[in-house]
This record gives structure tokens, sequence and C-alpha cells, in this order.
């Protein structure tokens, strides 16, 4: 079976070291776990998920893929699934960044040396969640699949934060943070509809994210 990995799974692949031994949290299609092993990146790699309907469908595309010997696949919760020392790197992909952080926080993690994390909220509370537990984020990538910038982050236990990383020169940043402005302005202008909202912190740090964002010009 073919299968053309899009550019957000490809960012998130090309952050895999070379040899080592991957889990695939909340892997639905293991499109991830596919790839890993059949490039030759990975050297053995855990697929997992909560649920049993997309876990039927990654044992599909395993077994399509004639993988079944390669890819150990895992049904359960989180790091759960795994001993401590089991693998080297884990990639989270295509969830919310809160329960990245759930996921995380699972004494599993003090074992795995590199985290590859494609939140699709709460970026900056993930970011800020890792710095203060231990991980240092290396690098950060940006992907774009059907008009969306996907946040791509690589963290490692006891490596050193890094602030040229390839999301910072990527062509795609001011499209991401035009995106992020526009969001903010439509939550701004329904907040700004009744007046106890505007009194709220909440209110108060997303005016003072958009001004930072957009240099001051954003009314
Ligand atoms: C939107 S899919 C993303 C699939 C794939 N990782 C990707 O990025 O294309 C999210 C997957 O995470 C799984 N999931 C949600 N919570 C989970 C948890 N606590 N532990 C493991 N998997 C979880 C869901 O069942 C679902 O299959």
């Amino acid at each position: 079976m073919t299968m053309r990995l899009d550019e957000r799974l490809r960012a998130i692949a090309a952050f895999v070291v070379e040899g080592s031994r991957v889990a695939d949290i909340g892997t639905d299609h293991a499109q991830l776990a596919i790839e890993l092993i059949r490039s030759g990146r990975a050297s053995k790699v855990i697929a997992a998920d909560l649920n049993a309907g997309p876990l039927e469908a990654a044992r599909k595309n395993i077994s399509a893929a004639g993988l079944e010997d390669r890819i150990d696949v895992r049904l359960g919760d989180g790091l759960t699934v795994l001993e401590a020392g089991e693998v080297d790197a884990v990639c989270m992909a295509g969830m919310g960044g809160a329960l990245m952080v759930e996921i995380l926080s699972n004494d599993v993690s003090r074992s795995i040396g590199r985290l590859i994390l494609q939140p699709m909220n709460a970026v900056e509370r993930l970011r800020q969640w890792l710095e203060l537990n231990g991980w240092a984020i290396v690098d950060e990538d940006l992907a774009e699949v059907g008009g969306i910038v996907y946040e791509i982050i690589c963290a490692e236990r006891g490596g050193r934060s890094n602030a040229e990383t390839k999301r910072s020169r990527s062509p795609l940043l001011k499209k991401l943070l035009n995106a992020r402005i526009e969001k903010l302005k439509r939550v701004a202008a329904s907040m700004e509809k009744s007046s106890t909202a505007v009194q709220t912190e909440k209110y108060r740090r997303l005016r003072a994210e958009l001004e930072e964002l957009s240099g001051g010009d954003n009314d």
C-alpha cells in the first residue's frame, strides 16, 4: 500500500532521530508509525490509541503495509501503555495541548529523551508547561495542510532551548500569526458586546496578546 505522508506528518517524522525507538500516542490511522518504519528512521515503533475504532484503522493500515511484525499496536490511555525505558521518543499529534500536558504528567515521561508534539490548540500553554517541567524546546517547525498552518514542537529532557528554530525562519510564520490575530479579533469583538466581559482578566490578556502580535496596530 502506498500512502503519501502530508506535510504535517512529514515535519513530525523529520524530528525523529535516526535509529530511535518511538511511541506514537494517539496514532489513529498509524500513518506516522508506518512511515517511521518504512523509511528506516525508527528502529522500533509502538502505535497506541485510547479508542478501539482508531486502533482498528491502525491495524488495517499496518497489515496492508505488511508491517504487523514491526509495529507494536497497543490500546490504552496516553503513556500508560509504555514501560519506563521502552522508547527513546514519543510523538503526539492532532490532540489538544491540555490533553498532551495531562498525558505527559505520567511518570513514564521521565524515561523519555525526546518529545515531538503537534498540538491543535493551547500551544503557548504547552510550551510553558514543558519549560517548567524539565523539558527544553530544542526546535520547532510549521507545516501547512489544506490552508491550515500546524505547529510542531520538539523538546528534549535536559536539552538546551533554542530561539533560532525552523519555525522562526519558516515562510509560514506570517500566515500563522495572521490567522491568530484574526481569531483573537473575533473573540475580542464578541466579548466587547458585554460590559462585564471586558472587565475580565481573559479580555485583558487577549488585548495584550493582540497588541503584541500586531505591534500596537490592532483596531
Ligand atoms: C485527531 S486524531 C490524530 C491522529 C494522528 N496522531 C494524526 O495526527 O494524524 C487523535 C487521536 O488521539 C486519540 N486519543 C485521544 N485521547 C487519547 C489518550 N488519552 N491516549 C491515547 N490516545 C488518545 C484519539 O482516539 C484519536 O485517534
